[in-house]
């Protein structure tokens, strides 16, 4: 299997010093007046119609930038096969500025950092204003790259070990296991089929079903549009981030050869998206071989009572 729990549970992490750090980090946003700032302010108004207002505060800012953050260290690692990243020495804000460069040139199409939340976090680092956000990002990663786990399973375990479950299941958020996954890919997935999952999460039916596909017997160009026809959807900007760089991960030489259809949208209620987003939805939804996921249950048992 690959996602080995139990083996994670014996692997060490410090999470009296996480709680420090992060009360600490809490302090230093408190004190530069972030919920005054622009780019925290829309990463509110954003993540309240996710998870709710009673749960929108600095510490949850915190965690999705951290989440954010390590997303560099997976592509400095596993994409750009880089060690550079990982140099303490080097300057934490300069290394994100230039990955993020890099991956806007090279994969140009995926428009991986199309969201500004976090900017005021860089802003915070480069003043000295938020000193202990760099040393505990690299403890994070440093952690999960330890672990005997597949790096496309990497950001489900991170997610869990800083987001409390309160907050993620309120929001429908439950991770489904691989071996589920597997099985549900089994019985219901043809190769090639128009396949879409409306609530991806870190997009782990969809990375099953990109494994079948790059490992079967065809041809590239049958494999091409295979991946082509792989659709994903889901409300929270983090996870299609997370699902982009899972697909970046496995795709290695196809990245440059796919399209990739991956979209932030509430597939409980398109109508209230952009309107870019909703004609998509509207037109594609009806048009899928295949749906295919774990979707928030809870939520739409509640959207239909009421
Ligand atoms: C049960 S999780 C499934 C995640 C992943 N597919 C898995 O099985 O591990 C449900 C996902 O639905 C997303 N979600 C919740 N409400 C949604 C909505 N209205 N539209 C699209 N996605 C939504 C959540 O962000 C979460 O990632």
């Amino acid at each position: 299997m690959s996602y080995n729990l139990s083996s994670t549970q014996n692997n060490k992490i410090d999470f009296l010093l996480i709680e420090e750090k992060i009360k600490e980090l809490e302090k230093n946003l408190h004190d530069n007046n972030i919920t005054e700032i622009t780019e925290y302010r829309k990463w509110k108004r954003d993540f309240e119609i996710i998870y709710g207002s009673e749960y929108i505060d600095i510490r949850l800012y915190i965690s999705f930038a951290l989440i954010y953050f390590t997303g560099h260290f997976f592509i400095s690692k596993y994409i750009l096969k880089s060690s550079e990243f990982h140099d303490t020495k080097k300057n934490f804000a300069l290394c994100i500025k230039e990955l993020q460069s890099n991956i806007k040139i090279r994969f140009k199409d995926f428009d991986l950092f199309n969201f500004e939340y976090f900017n005021p976090i860089i802003s915070l680092i480069n003043k000295n204003c938020l000193s202990p956000f760099p040393p505990l990002t690299r403890m994070l990663t440093a952690y999960l790259f330890k672990l005997d786990i597949e790096p496309v399973y990497m950001f489900d375990y991170l997610i869990q070990t800083i987001i409390s479950s309160l907050i993620r299941h309120g929001s429908g958020e439950f991770y489904t296991m691989p071996f589920l996954v597997e099985k549900m890919v089994d019985n219901c997935y043809n190769f090639g089929e128009r396949v879409l999952d409306p609530c991806c999460g870190s997009g782990n039916f969809l990375i099953e079903i990109m494994k079948r596909i790059l490992s079967s017997n065809k041809l590239e160009k049958q494999k091409i549009l295979a991946i082509n026809n792989i659709y994903g959807f889901d409300i929270n900007p983090i996870s299609i981030f997370i699902t982009k760089i899972n697909f970046l991960i496995l795709l290695k030489g196809y990245s440059s050869k796919v399209k990739i259809n991956l979209l932030v949208a509430d597939s409980l209620f398109p109508q209230q998206f952009s309107s870019r987003n909703k004609v998509f939805i509207k037109n594609s939804l009806n048009s899928y071989d295949l749906i295919i996921g774990n979707p928030p249950f809870a939520l739409i048992i509640q959207t239909q009572v009421s």
